[in-house]
């Protein structure tokens, strides 16, 4: 964190965002600090094996994991006749991929070894293929030392600067050679930092730990871990024997627990960060009060307009009067005051898609705001997981509350189809795509599947706990008074002119998706980045901001269209308004695709298909979520504005 401390002008804000600081003064159940004594066993965790970019600026070429055990690997398994057994996790982390296992290495605080032969194994053709598919793939091993991810030291292409990188090499391809083969990893030097607490040589802690992978062919001799070895090459033609060592070296570090976590967070620079956010922050203010003088300017002018007509109307009483039918007549939105409240088209839809919008709003800001007090520090794994899945549950009464109370004052009338259709079509529709995927991860016999139980869990959490809250929030947003419209509605509906050619729904849903976009963009970048390169996102002050801002670019531009659209004598503002500010989700959509094609290069369908499914499946909710956003500004608009001119 020093160096964004160290960024001189917004060093206060820099402060206040710091967040990992805050994050590691908070000691969560489950990630205190843990002290051995000398000597003492220092557990090793195995993650599964995840794919992962050479370098920060490299490829990635798949997004599958596969379990540390899977066959295919022939890695050392415990001693233990039972076989590696599940560490315990959270629901989170085994959405997010995690399997972490028991292993056979065995560490002693504080005690060097060298060279201590592991397992043999044999790696015949389809072993060696596989194998091999994976080191071209860059597929990285994840361990876990005292709950601290075992890194690399890598240089960053970008900015020079060392990083730990999480996860180190399968294995490693010789690009300089004449016919690159894949070279295998069977030793490993595990390098583990730890710190002595106030002097006290009985309380020492990691605080740091890397591996340093090497491939080196003892052909059948004993193992030395000399560096004067061939590459292991597992021959895809016959049987290939490995012999796996390892050697452990521990050394005293002045780093506190506390800050262990600091290097794998320093992956970047963030000045780029501040650059983009100052920028895009003046942007938004710019626009947003450009929309609000003009706007305002506006409407005032309208309303004391029509308000003094009205006057005139009621002076001359004769009713010839040429202002009548002359000024009034292309006055703009207040001849649609008769429609503006007409119930739109499928109001059921519109107020089951509010209501879940209104659900992953809440859901959304709980999820921030936590992450600021440090609640998602990633020492506490997959808690970012769990945190959406409960929220989201918990929540249900909001989405059940908003959808029944929309629906409501919609004038809807299938009031029990509304009931039941809130709990059950966008999480419906979320747990089908991810369930289709998953079947896509299962036929690969990739870790990164979800369980089938914790499936079951789902749904069983989904159907015992979030839909009865959601009944519960109908019931009571039934029972609330609707809100009611300013302004009655004429019986016969108004004809609507043609639109000028910006005001068509296509045109206008992508000039309003922009700005709202550019406010979260540059964030992300670093969100996918996290997601797909399980780099760890730490950034929530930003993100704060960010959502911050894209929530107020999207309500006031959303707004400016309305009031374009109600001038143009269009009243279909309710869809519209939805639709165009849900394109946001548009946008965000085909930044993934950019990214697909710009960053990874995943050869193969199944590949393709989760990366674009899981896509899909995010910007499907951002679309609820930014949709609702612009509705719900937008009706507050439309009320306020209609509720301040005299209707006679
Ligand atoms: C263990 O190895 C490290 C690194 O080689 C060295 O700095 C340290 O002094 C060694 N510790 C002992 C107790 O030999």
């Amino acid at each position: 964190m020093k160096s964004l401390l160290g960024a001189p002008s917004p060093a206060l804000l820099a402060a206040l965002l710091a967040i990992p600081q805050t994050a590691s003064a908070f000691y969560l159940p489950g990630v205190a600090p843990t002290s051995y004594k000398p000597g003492d066993n220092v557990p090793l965790f195995v993650n599964s094996v995840k794919p992962a970019a050479a370098s920060q600026d490299a490829l990635l070429h798949s997004v599958m994991s596969y379990d540390y055990y899977h066959d295919r690997f022939h890695f050392c398994k415990p001693k233990d006749p039972n076989g590696p057994k599940y560490v315990s996790e959270s629901l989170g982390s085994i959405l997010f991929g995690d399997r972490i296992m028991t292993s056979p290495f065995e560490l002693h605080m504080a005690k060097n070894e060298t060279c201590k032969p592991l397992c043999e194994a044999d790696y015949e053709r389809t072993s060696a293929h596989f194998v091999n598919k994976r080191i071209m793939q860059g597929y990285a091993l994840n361990w876990l030392v005292d709950g601290l991810p075992a890194g690399q030291q890598s240089i960053d292409a970008a900015t020079q600067t060392p990083y730990e990188s999480q996860g180190f090499q399968l294995g490693s391809v010789d690009p300089t050679a004449q016919d690159p083969k894949p070279n295998f990893n069977n030793h490993y030097d595990i390098s583990i930092e730890y710190h002595e607490v106030g002097s006290n040589p009985n309380q020492l802690r990691v605080v740091g730990v890397t591996v340093d992978p090497w491939s080196w062919d003892y052909a059948g001799g004993n193992p030395d871990c000399t560096d004067n070895h061939a590459p292991v090459i597992l021959a895809e033609d016959g049987k290939t024997k490995v012999q796996f060592t390892y050697s452990v070296y521990w050394t005293k570090s002045p780093t506190a627990w506390a800050t262990r976590w600091d290097k794998y967070l320093q992956v970047f620079d963030p000045k780029i960060h501040w650059f983009s956010l100052v920028n895009s922050a003046v942007i938004v203010v710019f626009l947003v009060v450009t929309v609000a003088s003009v706007l305002f300017r506006a409407l005032r002018k309208d309303i004391t307009r029509y308000n003094r007509l009205d006057q005139i109307n009621l002076d001359d009483l004769s009713g010839t009067s040429a202002l009548e039918d002359g000024v009034q007549e292309d006055s703009g939105w207040k001849l649609v005051h008769g429609d503006v409240f007409r119930t739109p088209s499928h109001p059921l839809l519109l107020s089951v898609f509010l209501g879940s919008g209104a659900q992953l709003f809440v859901m959304t800001g709980f999820t921030i705001c936590f992450a600021l007090l440090g609640f998602l520090s990633p020492s506490n794994r997959g808690s970012l997981g769990t945190m959406l899945v409960l929220l989201f549950t918990v929540l249900g009464f909001v989405g059940g509350y908003t959808s029944a109370r929309v629906y409501k004052s919609l004038n809807g009338e299938k009031w029990k189809l509304n009931i039941g259709l809130t709990p059950v079509l966008v999480p419906g529709i979320v747990f089908g795509t991810f369930f289709f995927l998953n079947l896509f991860l299962w036929a690969n016999e990739a870790a990164g599947a979800v369980p089938f139980t914790t499936m079951l869990i789902i749904v069983g959490i989904w159907f015992l706990i979030s839909v009865p809250l959601s009944f519960a929030g109908s019931w009571f947003g039934f029972r609330a008074t609707p809100v009611e419209p300013p302004v009655r509605t004429n019986q016969i509906p108004r004809q609507i002119p043609p639109a000028t050619t910006y005001l068509k729904p296509i045109p206008s849903m992508l000039l309003v998706g922009i700005p709202a976009f550019g406010a979260i963009f540059v964030e992300l970048f670093f969100i996918l980045r996290s997601i797909w390169f399980s780099r760890i996102y730490y950034m929530f002050g930003f993100l704060f901001l960010c959502y911050g801002l894209m929530i107020i670019t999207c309500a006031a531009v959303t707004v400016l269209m309305v009031y374009f659209l109600l001038c143009s004598e269009n009243y279909h503002w309710q869809w519209r308004s939805f639709l165009a500010a849900g394109m946001t989700a548009g946008y965000v959509f085909l930044y993934a695709l950019i990214y697909l094609v710009s960053k990874l290069s995943l050869g193969g369908l199944s590949g393709t298909v989760l990366y674009i499914g899981y896509s899909a499946l995010l910007s499907f909710l951002f679309f609820i979520l930014t949709g609702s956003i612009g509705f719900f500004s937008s009706w507050w608009f439309v009320q306020k504005i209609y509720a301040s001119i005299k209707i006679d």
